[in-house]
C-alpha cells in the first residue's frame, strides 16, 4: 500500500484502533513476559516504538521502566495515544520512518517496530530496517505476524491491502538479506516465537 493510502486508512479507523488499546496493552504485556528468558527488553534503558499507533506498547514498556518514544506518521493515532493519562512521560513524535527520523546515530537501545513492517512493501520495509538500524546501539526488534494463518486474518490483511501474504513468507530472510542505503541493515537476525501467529525477529544493528 502507498504512504499517503495507509496514511488515510490508519486516520479513519483511529477511533476504532483505541477501542482496542487496553486489550493490546493486556496482548504486550503478555508477550514481554513470553520473550523474557530470551530477551529481557526491560533490561535496557531507552526505546523507540516506530509506528507506535496508539501507544499500547509504548506504555507497556514505560510500565517496564524504559524511556520511551513512540513516532508515528498518523496524527489521530497518536492523539489517542497521547490522550491517555499514563502515557505522560513518553515522547510522542509525529515522524516517518521512511524519511529519516530526527534522532542521530544510535540514539536509542532498542528500536521496536510492532505490526508495522508486513503493511510496507518490500522496499518500504528495508529503508525502515536501515533506518531503525541507523538509531540503535543494542537491537531492533520486529514484532510481526509468522506465517501460521487464520482465517481472520487473512479477511482482515486482504482488506487492508499490505504485504502480509509476502511478508510472512520472506521475513527471516529479508532480513538478513537487508541491504538499504549501501549497506547492510543488520548483521544477524534471530527469531522467536511470540505467540501463535506472531514472532519477534531480533536484529543486530550494523556497528
Ligand atoms: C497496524 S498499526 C500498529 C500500531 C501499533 N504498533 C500497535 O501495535 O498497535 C501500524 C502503524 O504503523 C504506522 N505506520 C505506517 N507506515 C509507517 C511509517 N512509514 N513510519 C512509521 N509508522 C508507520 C501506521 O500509521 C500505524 O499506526
Amino acid at each position: 500500500m502507498g504512504e499517503k493510502k495507509s496514511s488515510a486508512l490508519f486516520n479513519l479507523i483511529a477511533p476504532i484502533y483505541g477501542l482496542f488499546y487496553n486489550y493490546q496493552k493486556k496482548r504486550y504485556v503478555g508477550t514481554v513476559e513470553i520473550v523474557k528468558s530470551e530477551m529481557d527488553i526491560s533490561s535496557f534503558d531507552t526505546v523507540i516504538d516506530a509506528g507506535c499507533g496508539t501507544g499500547a506498547l509504548c506504555s507497556v514498556l514505560k510500565d517496564k521502566g524504559m524511556n520511551v518514544t513512540g513516532i508515528d506518521p498518523v496524527i489521530k493515532m497518536l492523539n489517542i495515544a497521547m490522550s491517555k493519562p499514563e502515557n505522560k512521560e513518553i515522547e510522542f513524535i509525529q515522524a516517518n520512518a521512511l524519511d529519516g527520523l530526527p534522532f542521530k546515530q544510535k540514539s536509542f537501545d532498542v528500536a521496536i517496530a510492532s505490526y508495522v513492517a508486513h503493511g510496507l512493501v518490500e522496499e518500504e520495509r528495508k529503508r525502515m530496517y536501515a533506518e531503525m538500524s541507523r538509531i540503535t546501539r543494542n537491537y531492533v526488534i520486529i514484532h510481526d505476524y509468522n506465517n501460521k494463518r487464520s482465517i481472520l486474518t487473512t479477511i482482515v490483511e486482504w482488506l487492508e491491502g499490505g504485504d502480509y501474504f509476502h511478508f510472512i513468507k520472506n521475513a527471516e530472510p529479508e532480513m538478513k538479506d537487508c541491504f538499504s542505503e549501501m549497506k547492510n541493515c543488520f548483521s544477524e537476525v534471530r527469531v522467536i516465537n511470540v505467540g501463535v501467529r506472531a514472532n519477534w525477529y531480533i536484529c543486530k544493528p550494523i556497528k
